[in-house]
């Protein structure tokens, strides 16, 4: 097991997914919530943060308990708090340096770089510089612009790298987390999605006993991972519930309950639309749309959990970037939306909680999914948010809207799967954007709808860009749409990137 103590930077995750590829277990903490038993801990990373060393305010952890004491690598602001607090010189620099850089110095016998090119290209993100080291540490690794770019504390296993090992850029970042965690660390390399299963069937087993649990499916992929492993630790003692909010897309509600129940699922299918689209009739702002539709959906659920007699837990298919997430709002990163599936529950519900999957990402997710037998074409499904549709109406929702942007989803997710496109898209769906447009059809004018087309590659939902579509396929689409769906006229076709925009429009 491997502690990354978090200060805040947006690559903090993927420090933790290079890990976890290694087939190495970590965990992500807040810098100013050191875990009190270290004991489990094998090593230890320190993040980068969007904060200077030399700012007053920069987080200052206390690395008493760890310092010395466990193999120790700081990366950028980790490598700067080390040698600024530690005697050195830390200095903003001319100029500030982002980007691409090629290493042209490596210490020769390096435990850290090992099998590192000593050309290799790294990727650097700061506009601070190591000016100078304080006597115990030895520079290990420059680049032309910057000299102290790793260096590591003699007679210690504690290193400092300038730059970042954790993206795709820095070519041979992966191998350095490995030299530092399975050769220098001597951390085994045995966290398998077959294993994480095993482990996690029997922990349910043996937490849950013979009590009854209460699982909300949503026909994606976390929540149907989440209740396959309870139903391999529990049986029929898992009682699964599938609620239509209305704003699922065209169909799904019978396909996917169907699915569910071939799967031996204990499932029960509750059609709330009209409960949810009474409540949101009228309401235009996002945020309050996702909190109309939490809402809604604990009343619901709760109704259907109420019928059920000695219910003790709650679970939910809650994954690791949401728990990140949710950590985060009092922490050094600023929350963009308030995703509702994290937050607890009301009082009223006095549930235990368990949530088989709280320390997995998404890739692991489909990973212990396939290990676990679920169907391919369910666990490859593209992600598709809580409040559903809902989002992806801008303005206020009728059955009427709902009802043309199931029909314009359909005929774009149709053909992506018919032109082979599916699979090479991390996300898609359709937008119905709350103005008219002139059009013409045969000889009449019209003023109808304009839909927005959206399809985006990722890894993780955290950073996005629009996906490069064949004309054709666009042409195809759109012509299918304007002819098949009463009500739009005109398709657009969304060429933004996250960040600066946001998958969803709303
Ligand atoms: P954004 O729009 O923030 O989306 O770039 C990132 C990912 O999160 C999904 N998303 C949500 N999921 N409840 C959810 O369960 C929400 O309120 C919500 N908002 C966005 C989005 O579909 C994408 O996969």
């Amino acid at each position: 097991n491997v502690l990354i103590l978090d200060f805040g930077s947006q690559y903090t995750q993927l420090i933790a997914r290079r890990v976890r590829e290694l087939n190495i277990y970590c965990e992500i903490h807040p810098f100013n919530k050191i875990p009190e038993d270290l004991k489990e801990f094998k090593a230890v990373i320190l993040s980068g943060s969007p904060f200077s060393v030399l700012n007053p305010e920069a987080p200052q952890p206390d690395l008493s308990q760890i310092k010395g004491q466990f193999p120790l690598l700081g990366v950028c602001f980790g490598a700067q708090f080390m040698a600024h607090n530690y005697g050195g010189e830390v200095a903003s620099s001319n100029t500030r340096e982002f980007g691409r850089a090629n290493l042209n110095f490596i210490k020769e016998d390096s435990d850290l770089f090992q099998n590192i090119d000593e050309h290799s290209q790294v990727w650097m993100s700061h506009s601070d510089s190591i000016k100078a080291l304080p006597d115990n540490f030895e520079c290990i690794a420059s680049t032309f612009e910057v000299k102290n770019a790793a260096y590591k504390i003699k007679g210690e296993q504690t290193y400092g790298i300038q730059f970042h090992p954790e993206v795709y850029h820095s070519t041979d970042g992966k191998q350095l987390l490995e030299n530092f965690l399975v050769n220098i660390a001597e951390v085994p390399q045995t966290w398998t999605p077959a294993k994480f299963a095993d482990m996690t069937i029997a922990s349910l087993k043996e937490e849950i006993g013979d009590d009854k649990v209460v699982l909300g499916l949503s026909g994606g992929v976390d929540s149907t991972v989440a209740a396959t492993l309870l139903h391999q630790a529990i049986g029929k003692n898992l009682y699964c519930i599938f609620v239509n909010n209305g704003l699922l897309r065209k169909n799904e509600f019978e396909s996917v309950l169907d699915q569910y129940k071939h799967m031996g699922l204990n499932v029960k299918g509750v059609d709330a639309s009209d409960y949810f689209l009474d409540k949101l009739a009228g309401v235009s702002d996002p945020e309050k749309k996702r909190k109309i539709i939490g809402n809604a959906f604990i009343d619901i659920f709760d109704q259907e959990a109420g019928d059920i007699t000695n219910v003790t837990y709650l679970a939910q298919g809650t994954i690791y970037p949401d728990v990140i997430e949710s950590v985060s709002v009092n922490g050094p990163s600023a929350t963009i939306k308030s995703h509702h599936n994290v937050g607890g529950l009301p009082d009223f519900m006095k549930l235990k909680i368990v949530e088989p999957l709280r320390m997995l990402f998404k890739d692991e997710v489909r990973r212990v999914g396939a290990e676990l037998g679920i169907d391919a074409k369910l666990l490859g499904r593209h992600p598709f948010p809580g409040p559903g549709l809902a989002i992806r109406i801008l303005g206020d929702i009728t059955k009427e809207k709902v009802r043309v942007i199931q029909e314009v989803d359909a005929v774009f997710i149709q053909a992506l799967r018919d032109w082979d496109l599916y699979e090479k898209v991390w996300q898609a769906g359709a937008i119905l954007l709350p103005i008219d447009s002139v059009g013409v059809m045969g000889d009449e004018r019209t003023y109808e709808k304009v839909v927005a087309l959206r399809a985006v590659e990722s890894t993780d939902g955290m950073t996005a860009d629009w996906v490069d579509l064949p004309y054709k396929f666009l042409q195809t689409v759109s012509n299918t749409i304007i002819n098949k769906v009463k009500g739009v006229n005109r398709v657009v076709y969304d060429i933004s990137s996250k960040p600066p925009a946001t998958i969803e429009w709303e």
